[in-house]
Parts: structure tokens; C-alpha cells; sequence
């Protein structure tokens, strides 16, 4: 059988660093996050007798017989569904990847749904969540709609993501802001192998619990500049442990620390408006919704943007009708 799902990559708004069970991929601490609804992966998988080896596509790239971790995930799923059938999978992005904006959240988002369906599993939420997370740890989060939490948990069955509140819960926006196309020289899961080696490390961890019991409150009650002084100053924490490791990481670029410093100058001139980042060198930034004409106006003058993305709260992960193939 042939499905196709469309996931959108999230945003996490308390991060996720650093892992305490490599191969469970169990996270060091819970996160919280947003599913962007402008961006997409979307991917097509087939299960079929007609292949003599699974064939994968991600975006313009040829077919390639058996690419890694994807291919894990196809086996881990035949496991599950007891069945030795090759599949086909091409899969594309609306956004460019492996530039910091969480293409690998939904891309196995969506290959664990598409994957699981073709196959004939009838998985719940929860499952599906821990299966994704398997994948890519922040792609449990692309499973559930809207506002999402991924606890902390010392067991695979218990790592999960689940919705804390729905996607129309509060009229956040998120702008993305492109300010380089360069690729990252080290993929986001090689570096949370490293955040332990940061001086810093324990000092993070003891103020997760309390940094995600503030998010969740600030999010319940709408409660738009503490929700982004935390959603800042989580950023820049995370890119201290990124950057006192042992290597050091640093994702940023010119074009990345210039526009933080311009957020903050907006701010200063009384446009409440917060930055986040991640693996790379585009900026998030967070806005209320009657505030982005005011940012929009501001970001068009800004010649090292090349792009932006406008996104809003949206749904998870979902089985669509139109095929790649
Ligand atoms: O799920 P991974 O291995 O791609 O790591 C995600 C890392 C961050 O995006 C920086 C933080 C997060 O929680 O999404």
C-alpha cells in the first residue's frame, strides 16, 4: 500500500541538548515546542513486492539503494509489522535542510507515519512518537498538534511527545529568517554527542525542570514577554553549552549575531519581538500576531536576509491523498 504524510519541522522553545541514553535516544531533559506551519516535508512510502531493495529519494537526489538511517527506520518498522517487504520512499522539503531549521524533525516525523500506515500498522499517537523520536529525537515532537511537550523519562516506552495545548491556543508568530544558505559542518546529531563535554553542562540541567514548568505557565496564560525572555535566554544557554564543548560548536554566522543584535535594538525601541536558534545560523523570531506588519517592514530593509518564512502554530503530522509517485 502506498501513503503519503506531510509533517512540519517544530521549533523547541526549551531545547533539547544533549541525550542520557545514546542509542535510545532518551534526551538529558524534557522540551517543549512549537510545529511550524508553512514548512513542510512531505513523504510517500510504498511497501511493495515489486522491489528487490528499498529505494530512497530525499528531495532532487536520485534514487539511492539504502541510505542509513533511514533505512533503520524501515527495518525497525518491517520488525514491528513482521513483514520483509522493500519499500520506496521519496520525500521533500518546502525549506532548505541541513541549515538549522529542523528538517530532520519532519522528515522522520513524517517517514514514521507514512512508513507505519503503507505498512499496515495501526499505531497510536504515543507510539508513533516514540518511533519517530528513534529516528531523530526532536521528531517526536512533529507528531502532535500545536503546543507539544516531550517529557523526561529514563525509559524508551515512557520518552514520548504528547500536545499540551492545540495549535489555535495563542496567536504566536514565527518568522524564520534565512541569513546564509551554507550547510553546517557538523549535523545536529553529532553534536549532541558532545554537550556533555561543556563545563556548563550540569549547571543547565539542574534548571530544566524549572524552566519548563515557567514555559508552560507563560504559554497558559499568554503571557507574551516572560515567554520570550525565556525563550531567549534558553537559546543563548544552549549555545554557551554548544560553544564551550570540547570541540567547540558554533553554528552561528555574521549574519546570525548581526541580526540578534538588531532584536535587541527593535526592542529597546518598544517592539516586543524575541529571537531563538538552533543548529545553524537562521533566527526565529517570536511575535504576537498584531506586532508582524511592524517586524515584517523592518526585516524587508535587511539586505543579508535572503529569506523569510511567516509561521504560525499549526497541527502535527497527517496522512494526505496526493502522491509523490
Ligand atoms: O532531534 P535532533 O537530534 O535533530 O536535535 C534537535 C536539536 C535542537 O533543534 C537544537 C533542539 C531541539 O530541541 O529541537
Amino acid at each position: 500500500m502506498k501513503v503519503t504524510a506531510i509533517a512540519h519541522p517544530n521549533l523547541a522553545l526549551i531545547k533539547y541538548w544533549g541525550r542520557k541514553d545514546e542509542e535510545l535516544r532518551l534526551p538529558a531533559n524534557g522540551s517543549i515546542s512549537i510545529n511550524l506551519s508553512e514548512m513542510t516535508t512531505t513523504t510517500t512510502v510504498e511497501f511493495s513486492e515489486i522491489f528487490q531493495s528499498d529505494q530512497i529519494q530525499i528531495g532532487k537526489k536520485d534514487v539511492i539503494e539504502d541510505s542509513g538511517r533511514l533505512a533503520e527506520r524501515l527495518d525497525r518498522i518491517r520488525k514491528l509489522a513482521n513483514s520483509d517487504l522493500y519499500a520506496k520512499v521519496v520525500s521533500v522539503n518546502n525549506f532548505p535542510s541541513s541549515t538549522g531549521l529542523s528538517s530532520s524533525s519532519s522528515g522522520f516525523a513524517a517517514l514514521t507515519l507514512a512508513a507505519s500506515s503503507a505498512i499496515g500498522l495501526n499505531l497510536s499517537e504515543k507510539e508513533l512518537t516514540i518511533l519517530a523520536r528513534q529516528g531523530s529525537g526532536s521528531a517526536c515532537r512533529s507528531i502532535p498538534n500545536g503546543w507539544v511537550e516531550w517529557n523526561d523519562a529514563s525509559s524508551s516506552n515512557e520518552s514520548y511527545a504528547q500536545s499540551i495545548f492545540p495549535s489555535d491556543h495563542w496567536d504566536i508568530v514565527d518568522i524564520v529568517a534565512v541569513v546564509s544558505s551554507e550547510k553546517k559542518d557538523v549535523p545536529t546529531s553529532q553534536g549532541q554527542k558532545l554537550a556533555q563535554t561543556s563545563p556548563f553542562f550540569t549547571a543547565r540541567q539542574a534548571e530544566m525542570p524549572d524552566k519548563i514548568s515557567k514555559m508552560k505557565t507563560y504559554i497558559e496564560e499568554k503571557d507574551f514577554v516572560p515567554f520570550g525572555e525565556l525563550v531567549e535566554a534558553e537559546a543563548l544557554n544552549m549555545h554557551a553549552i554548544m560553544i564551550t564543548s570540547t570541540p567547540s560548536l558554533i553554528y552561528w554566522s555574521i549574519g546570525t549575531l548581526r541580526l540578534i543584535k538588531q532584536i535587541k535594538k527593535w526592542r529597546n525601541e518598544g517592539l516586543p519581538a524575541f529571537f531563538t536558534i538552533n543548529t545553524g545560523q537562521d533566527i526565529h523570531i517570536l511575535i504576537e500576531k498584531g506586532n508582524l506588519t511592524a517586524l515584517k517592514k523592518r526585516l524587508i530593509n535587511i539586505p543579508y536576509i535572503q529569506k523569510i518564512f511567516v509561521n504560525k502554530v499549526s497541527d502535527g503530522a497527517e496522512i494526505v491523498n496526493q502522491h509523490l509517485f
